[in-house]
């Protein structure tokens, strides 16, 4: 898996050692590989929705609920969503960010698996996780591509309860 994912030196930030995916993305076996790797553990049908991280959690998260037979929700960066939404603040492992969901994107009890394809310092997913809940979502677990454990995300998602899962580090 790590051989389709490239990385770029200094972006967007010195310092920043950017894990490239679009090079996975592009490779038909790589995305096919990556998607079907990270939709296994929930094959069976317990999953109602996949939500995705903006913005490359959308492409992975839409190819997973297409493939598990269940409905997507958008996790969107501040400002895109056109309905009424909650939102949640983050830090980034290079920033702050809002992130948001439509109010009425989830039912109460419905069971959820968030997707995105990097977890670093676990702050973008846990806004994602912060939003579900406040919607009454059940959180299966959090799906990645790639983990950055010295960046710490497992451990915050874990701790919160979450199960995590990462195709490579
Ligand atoms: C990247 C990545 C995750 C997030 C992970 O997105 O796709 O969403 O960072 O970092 P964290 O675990 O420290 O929160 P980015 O914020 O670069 O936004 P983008 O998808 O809009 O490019
Ligand atoms: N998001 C936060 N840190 C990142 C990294 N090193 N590569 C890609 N996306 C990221």
């Amino acid at each position: 898996m790590r051989d389709y994912i490239r990385t770029i030196v200094d972006f967007p930030h010195e310092g920043i050692l950017f894990r490239d995916v679009t090079t996975l993305f592009a490779d038909p076996r790589g995305f096919r590989m990556a998607v079907d790797r990270m939709l296994t553990p929930y094959l069976g049908g317990r999953i109602d929705k996949v939500a995705g991280l903006e913005a490359r959690g959308f492409i992975l998260g839409g190819a997973v609920a297409h493939q598990l037979g269940c409905g997507f929700v958008p996790i969107r960066k501040k400002g895109k969503l056109p309905a009424a939404t909650i939102s949640e603040s983050y830090q980034l492992e290079y920033g702050e960010a809002v992130v948001e969901v439509h109010d009425d994107a989830i039912e109460p009890g419905e069971t959820v698996l968030i997707v995105d394809d990097l977890l670093a310092t676990g702050g973008t997913a846990e806004a994602g996780v912060r939003l579900m809940q406040r919607l009454g979502a059940t959180i299966l677990g959090c799906a990645f591509i790639v983990e950055l454990p010295e960046l710490g995300g497992r451990v915050k998602l874990e701790t919160l309860g979450i199960d995590v899962r990462a195709l490579c580090a």
